[in-house]
């Protein structure tokens, strides 16, 4: 079966550079619009201590993990056993994956699963998050990736693309 897994963090956020107010993440309306057109089980990875609504206090924690490759504890997860196709989605975060994915990635049982990154951004696309999801999961079949920007989550031009791209894999 298809699962979507994926990271998001709603709250403050900079969108255009403008700040703005998400009550839904962008990677989670990517990962909802995936959803729709595949039906695949949403699953969310969550860590036990929020990030912070503030922008900055984020930010901060953010780097801070990423200095010290430190995974934040997630929220107990089980995947479906007949799992086939992972749809997997994070923002870029300092231009890579975001910790609680990795520290996911890592306790996840995933062999022989097909893994289908997707990603929002302001500007930096996956950065090194690819290259990171090769050397995580190096047996895996990494399928053709999606990003987009995550102010343009909602535009038409984003939705057709997310379209073509599905009907590509
Ligand atoms: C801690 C943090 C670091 C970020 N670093 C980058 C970055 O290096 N490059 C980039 O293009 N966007 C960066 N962003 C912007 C996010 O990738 C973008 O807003 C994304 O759509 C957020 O997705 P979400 O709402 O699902 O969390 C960063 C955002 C945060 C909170």
């Amino acid at each position: 079966m298809e699962v979507i897994l994926y990271f998001s963090n709603a709250g403050e956020a900079f969108a255009g550079g403008k700040q703005v107010q998400l009550t839904v993440g962008n990677t989670a309306k990517i990962a909802q619009q995936i959803h729709q057109k595949t039906q695949a089980l949403l699953l969310e990875i969550q860590t036990v201590v929020p990030y912070p609504q503030a922008y900055q206090a984020t930010l901060q924690r953010a780097r801070q993990e990423k200095e010290d490759q430190t995974c934040p504890a997630i929220l107990p997860l089980t995947l479906p056993q007949d799992v086939t196709r992972l749809y997997l989605g994070f923002p870029n975060w300092y231009r890579s994956l975001p910790l609680a994915v990795v520290g996911c990635l890592k306790a996840l049982s995933l062999a022989e699963v097909e893994i289908v990154p997707f990603c929002t951004h302001e500007g930096s696309g996956f950065g090194t998050a690819l290259t990171e999801l090769a050397s995580l999961l190096p047996d895996n079949p990494i399928l053709k990736e999606f990003s987009c920007y995550g102010s343009k989550v909602d535009d038409a031009t984003t939705q057709a693309e997310l379209l073509t791209w599905l009907k590509t894999l």
